[in-house]
């Protein structure tokens, strides 16, 4: 059977654009901070971290700008200010009522994911803590 040319050119174009995809999806670079912040905290501040997630809408306080954070803080961005609110077990009884405590939710994250060794959960929260910092220290608008 002879191929016609424009058949074996179709039949290129599809290969190429499947292999682009494949390409693609290999080299995205692996990003915690990124994927945490998207499944936990933009339900409230937003995709971008501007307030502006659907839920917000639900609660008594207003949720606030995560990217004005450093424009805020004289153009540093605040690390240790922002690891204790994200943690926030440290934090005095009837602040963050609406934010969740996510230290606390982290140590019980951890548990399951190290059940049948001995394990710190503390190096789970503090990492997964440390990757949304980078995280959102990435969305800081100027
Ligand atoms: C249920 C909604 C909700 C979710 C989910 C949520 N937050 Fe918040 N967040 C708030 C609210 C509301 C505030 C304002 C303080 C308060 O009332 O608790 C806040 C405050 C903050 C602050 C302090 C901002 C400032 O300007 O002082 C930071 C930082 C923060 N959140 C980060 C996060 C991160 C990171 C996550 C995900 C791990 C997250 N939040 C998930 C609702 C939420």
């Amino acid at each position: 059977m002879k191929l016609k040319p424009t058949r074996i050119l179709l039949a290129a174009a599809v290969m190429m654009g499947i292999g682009g995809i494949a390409a693609a999806a290999g080299t995205e670079k692996f990003d915690p901070g990124k994927r945490e912040f998207e499944a936990t905290c933009a339900t409230c501040h937003g995709k971008m971290g501007e307030g502006n997630g659907s839920y917000a809408f639900y609660l008594n306080s207003p949720v606030p700008n995560l990217t004005v954070l450093s424009r805020n803080n004289g153009g540093v961005f605040p690390y240790a200010y922002a690891y204790a609110i994200i943690d926030g077990r440290q934090l005095v009884k009837g602040h963050g009522q609406d934010m969740p405590i996510w230290g606390l939710r982290y140590t019980v994250e951890a548990a399951p994911s190290y059940d049948d060794y001995g394990h710190n959960s503390e190096v789970f929260v503090r990492s997964r803590i440390l990757s949304l910092l980078d995280y959102l220290n990435r969305l800081q608008v100027k």
